[in-house]
């Protein structure tokens, strides 16, 4: 049950995005910026305020797999089913668009993404906008940079330059949806994320292809290796070589900032737990995926907000269940 204060919240926010404004919401995964998808002026200011690029299409929300197909004009049956299995929930499926979707929405593309959120202001939001809404969002940060899991970091990204913003409190997913794509011969994977891959297969009965963060030939503007950075550079290393790297640098005179998972390493530290110049700061990230996932983001801020000079983040272990966060530590390293 959602407080009665935040209840009146959503219904400010329903209204103005009724009248083409543009609100930044919470949803399971990451906060996203929304604006009415039936309204291209509205949408267009998405991208005017995230500094986004005009082809990068936006994903459609919705309250319920009921609307699918408005805004499809195919739904496969695999498609149908996925839906049903993680429905509200974080995975978006593209699908070849209906007339109703805007090139404004799609970038120009014939197709569109879709999903419904299971965030309760979500779909709150949703329904109080008046039936078979639908809200335009990508996530509600400057582009390029990482994703907001809290209010506090969309009021970073964005400040004033919105119209409104919806504090549900902190993402529980904390990375971004899967991205499915039913267009063309196969069923692909275009961006690991929330419903781990072994969950999809086995509701499919089949192996996916996931396309590769560098290999990708569709415009998903979240596979370009530039995407989802923190400002502070960050190399990804084994656990066998972190330690060293962290004392060479440090033995530079850098700050360095560990992210470790396994909890090695702990002989390297002096008694009093400090490295010898004392310029090493270790966080111990979660061993499983899903919570390493659900803090990762607020982790690589809270580290930009201190000032090291290089993070470090440990290689997580090459499994299915670490494909979404090996992708976006994958992102988050890249330097040009
Ligand atoms: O979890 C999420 O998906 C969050 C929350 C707010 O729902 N949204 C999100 O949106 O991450 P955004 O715009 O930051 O990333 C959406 C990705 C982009 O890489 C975009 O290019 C891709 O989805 N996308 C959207 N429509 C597409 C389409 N028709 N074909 C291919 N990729 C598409
Ligand atoms: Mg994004």
């Amino acid at each position: 049950m959602l407080k009665p204060e935040l209840l009146a919240q959503i219904d400010t926010a329903a209204a103005i995005l009724r009248q083409g404004g543009v609100v930044a919401f919470p949803t399971e995964t990451v906060y996203g910026l929304g604006a009415d998808a039936s309204n291209p002026a509205a949408v267009r200011r998405i991208f005017k305020i995230k500094g986004r690029p005009a082809d990068h299409p936006l994903i459609v929300h919705l309250a319920d797999q009921s609307q699918l197909s408005h805004w499809a004009r195919e739904v496969p049956d695999a498609a149908r089913l996925l839906a049903s299995h993680f429905w509200p929930g974080p995975l978006t499926l593209i699908l070849p668009r209906s007339q109703h979707v805007s090139d404004i929405v799609t970038g120009g593309q014939d197709t569109v993404g879709l999903r419904v959120p299971s965030h309760p202001v979500a779909l709150a939001l949703l329904r109080a906008m008046g039936p078979a809404a639908a809200l335009a969002a990508p996530s509600a940060n400057r582009y390029g940079r990482i994703s907001p899991t809290t209010a506090e970091h969309v009021r970073e990204e964005l400040g004033d330059t919105v119209d409104m913003i919806l504090d549900g409190g902190p993402c529980q997913v904390g990375l971004e949806s899967t991205i499915v794509s039913f267009i063309g011969d196969t069923i692909t994977v275009l961006r690991p994320g929330g419903i781990p891959l072994a969950a999809l297969e086995q509701v499919l009965q089949q192996k996916l292809t996931v396309v590769d963060s560098t290999g990708s030939s569709v415009r998903v503007s979240g596979s370009l290796l530039s995407h989802y950075a923190p400002v502070t550079p960050l190399e990804i290393l084994t656990s066998a070589d972190l330690w060293q790297r962290a004392c060479e640098l440090e033995a530079q005179g850098l700050r360095v900032a560990t992210l470790e998972w396994s909890a090695p390493n702990a002989v390297h530290l002096t008694s009093s737990g400090h490295s010898e110049h004392g310029r090493i700061v270790r966080s111990t990230m979660p061993a499983d995926p899903a919570a390493y996932g659900q803090m990762l983001y607020a982790t690589l801020r809270q580290l930009d907000s201190a000032h090291f000079d290089r993070l470090l983040a440990e290689a997580p272990p090459k499994t299915a269940a670490w494909l979404a966060v090996a992708d976006r530590l994958r992102r988050a390293s890249y330097r040009e």
